[in-house]
């Protein structure tokens, strides 16, 4: 079952409007603070490129942990796979995206899973590139791509205000280094990492990649092979699995697609074979996640039987 109308959609965006008030916007990144809680919008978008949306959708909103899923595309791409899963896991952790304790548990130490901040540092360690700004354009061009919007690009004050603030990526980077998963310096990390979770779009962007992605890496208007097929499939199962953090096994069951979160309250969501979902609503849950969004998507699934399960 596919979405009619927008006014359908604007139905269950009302809908889901009166959660914003159970969560509270990210507030340990200073920059984020500025976003309106009361926000929320979302993007569906079909392989023959037709779009609903409701909500404000040109209100723009920055990656954050979405950019996870990206980096590790690229860093697949530019390693294969076993080289970057021996220096990254592939199980969920249940525990916080920046929790420090599970690194200790797991030997050989190495962080669980790249969903997880320790478990993207080390992923973005991987980007090949001479330089942060090469390997930065790199990750951005492919985003811009994945997109199919040339005009992205990032937040410098967002990225500024993390990087001031960064202080427990910066330790979970040291630790990363005294156990040689990564082996640049912490601060030259940190700068590539904060711009990465900057990279600034609306959530119509978002349900293009979500687009590219259910259709296994193949953008399915121009038919280019972005993303190799496996990669894809690989990135999927991560967004089951962990993207959703350690609220990843009750949104398998309430809404039951592909999905990863941002603190600042985006959610990229991939309808395997037949649609990218984009959407905003920067008031969180406790886990991080957006609340409003949750409650959003689970009346789409419900409503257009989008559970894979
Ligand atoms: O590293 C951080 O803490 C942020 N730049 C990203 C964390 C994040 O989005 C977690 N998501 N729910």
């Amino acid at each position: 079952m596919q979405c009619q109308s927008i006014e359908e959609l604007q139905l269950l965006v009302n809908k889901a409007k009166k959660y914003t008030d159970q969560g509270k916007v990210a507030d340990y990144i200073p920059a984020l603070k500025m976003a309106n809680p009361d926000s929320l919008s979302i993007a569906l978008y079909y392989p023959d490129g037709n779009c609903y949306s409701a909500g404000d959708v040109s209100e723009n909103l920055t990656l954050q942990s979405i950019s996870k899923v990206i980096s590790l595309a690229l860093a697949l791409m530019d390693w294969g796979e076993d080289y970057v899963f021996d220096h990254v896991g592939q199980e969920p952790t249940g525990d916080p995206f920046n929790s420090i304790a599970k690194l200790e548990i797991s030997k050989p130490s190495k962080p669980l899973n790249p969903m997880i901040n320790a478990g993207a540092l080390a992923v973005t360690h991987m980007i090949k590139g001479e330089s942060v700004e090469e390997r930065f354009q790199r990750l951005l061009t492919l985003i811009q791509k994945l997109a199919n919007n040339s005009s992205i690009g990032y937040s410098r004050e967002i990225a500024r205000s993390e990087f001031e603030t960064a202080d427990l990526n910066r330790s979970l980077c040291y630790f990363l280094k005294q156990h040689g998963i990564i082996n640049e310096e912490v601060e030259q990390l940190i700068d590539l990492y904060t711009r990465q979770c900057s990279i600034e779009m609306n959530c119509l962007d978002l349900s293009r990649i979500g687009c590219v992605l259910a259709f296994d890496g193949k953008d399915p208007l121009t038919e280019v092979q972005l993303i190799p097929a496996n990669i894809a499939r690989i990135c999927k199962t991560f967004m089951v699995t962990c993207g959703m953090y350690n609220a990843s096994g009750e949104f398998a069951i309430k809404v039951g697609i592909p999905a990863k979160s941002g603190v600042s309250g985006g959610i990229l969501g991939t309808v395997p074979g037949r649609c990218g979902i984009g959407v905003y609503g920067p008031a969180l849950d406790e886990k991080g996640n957006s609340v409003a969004g949750i409650q959003l998507l689970k009346m789409m699934s419900e409503k257009y039987m989008l559970s894979m399960f």
